[in-house]
């Protein structure tokens, strides 16, 4: 039986961005996400640009205080900024950014940014230890021991991803945030570094939340996907069970534009592209089911009412009012992870939503 290791329950983070006649003007990034991860899982998080997913890792990670609901490491609560956390949860959780140039101080040497973490989370090394597992550090990522020396500026893009994933590595954590790891990546570089994250992830027992926009990617790599579109999960399954029965119109769209190499690819894939356009702005989310701007499946109730989570067949979860309608089949989400996962189930304080008076709105004053 698979161990959740993380739980995110109802997750939201809203940005205030200013106000207006209205009121605060808030942009919602993440507007009350729901679903585990498993210990030893690649779980892929997948959306266009702007649809919250850096903005669930960050606050997954510590770097935003959540708006309102949870998150849950092994059981534990880590409902607030890494700054309060206990040392040995923040180890525990880990993440390699999007962009390695801006994620690495270039005053540094790589030896002195690996050396931090180190410092920090594993304070049983002696100093004379220290370059030693700086060493075998570098050695895991396939850089050689000389690269202690240099500083990023002097690497390359790839190089300088490898360090951002030595330095994920460094305090043995359970759980990586891979938040588009290759997306500023050549594609040459790109399969090196996605094939050595694998490797790894046999190798040292690691857990992997994939952030990413390219769904090609994640047939290879992920057991489990959810499409995410305006800060709101739309769809989750295995990865199996997604490519073989995509069923919400978002998820379509983007499956009808990628890329397919074999014949079996070719026969899945969706053949109509149902939708167009760019994704809305997320200070003005269209009320109803958000995606129904762009979706030529709407009907009425789709501009009016934002569609819950159906379960179309076992763990595999569709927000769209194409499915049955008849509320006995619309299950509580918290209910369907839980299903899911028999045993003891983690003490979830009741989630308190301070912008439920919130106004949507727009972005100046008019
Ligand atoms: N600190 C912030 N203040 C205000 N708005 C923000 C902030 N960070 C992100 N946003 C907004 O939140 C929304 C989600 O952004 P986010 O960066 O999480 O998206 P993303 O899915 O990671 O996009 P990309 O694929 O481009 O990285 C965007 O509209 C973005 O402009
Ligand atoms: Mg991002």
């Amino acid at each position: 039986m698979p161990q959740t290791i993380l739980e995110i329950d109802q997750l939201k983070k809203y940005f205030h961005i200013g106000k207006n006649k209205r009121g605060a003007i808030f942009v919602r990034a993440v507007d009350g996400v729901s679903f585990t991860v498993d210990a030893g899982e690649t779980f892929g998080l997948v959306g266009e640009s702007g649809s919250g997913k850096s903005t669930l890792a960050y606050t997954v990670i510590g770097m935003y205080k959540p708006t309102a609901g949870q998150i849950l490491y092994r059981g534990q609560s880590l409902g607030v900024e890494a700054g309060r956390r206990p040392l040995a949860l923040k180890k525990e959780l880990q993440i390699v950014f999007q962009d390695p140039g801006s994620s690495l101080n270039p005053r540094q040497t790589i030896r002195q940014i690996l050396e931090v973490p180190l410092r920090l989370h594993r304070r049983e090394l002696k100093k004379s230890e220290l370059e030693q597992t700086v060493i075998e550090l570098l050695q895991k990522v396939e850089l050689s021991p000389d690269y202690m020396y240099k500083s990023p500026p002097s690497i390359g893009g790839g190089e300088k991803q490898m360090v951002g994933i030595a330095r994920a590595l460094a305090p043995n954590p359970s759980l990586i945030l891979l938040d588009e790891p290759t997306s500023a990546l050549d594609v040459s570089v790109q399969a090196k570094i996605i094939s050595k994250l694998i490797e790894l992830q046999a190798e040292l027992n690691l857990t992997y939340l994939f952030i990413t926009h390219d769904l090609s990617l994640m047939r290879n790599v992920a057991t489990r996907i959810a499409i995410m579109y305006l800060g709101k999960i739309c769809e989750l399954a295995s990865a199996s069970e997604f490519f073989q029965h995509p069923m919400h119109p978002y998820t379509q769209m983007l499956l009808s534009s990628v890329p397919v190499v074999t014949a079996e690819e070719e026969r899945m894939k969706p053949k109509k592209v149902l939708s167009t356009g760019e994704i809305p702005s997320p200070v003005n989310i269209p009320p109803g089911c958000s995606f129904h701007s762009r979706c030529s499946e709407k009907s009425r109730p789709c501009t009016v009412d934002d569609p819950g989570f159906i379960e179309v067949s076992p763990g595999h979860l569709v927000r769209c009012h194409q499915f049955p309608t008849d509320t006995s089949a619309v299950f509580d989400e918290r209910e369907i992870l839980h299903r899911q996962e028999p045993g003891p189930v983690p003490f979830i304080a009741p989630l308190v939503d301070p912008f439920s008076g919130l106004v949507e709105g727009r972005t100046s004053d008019e």
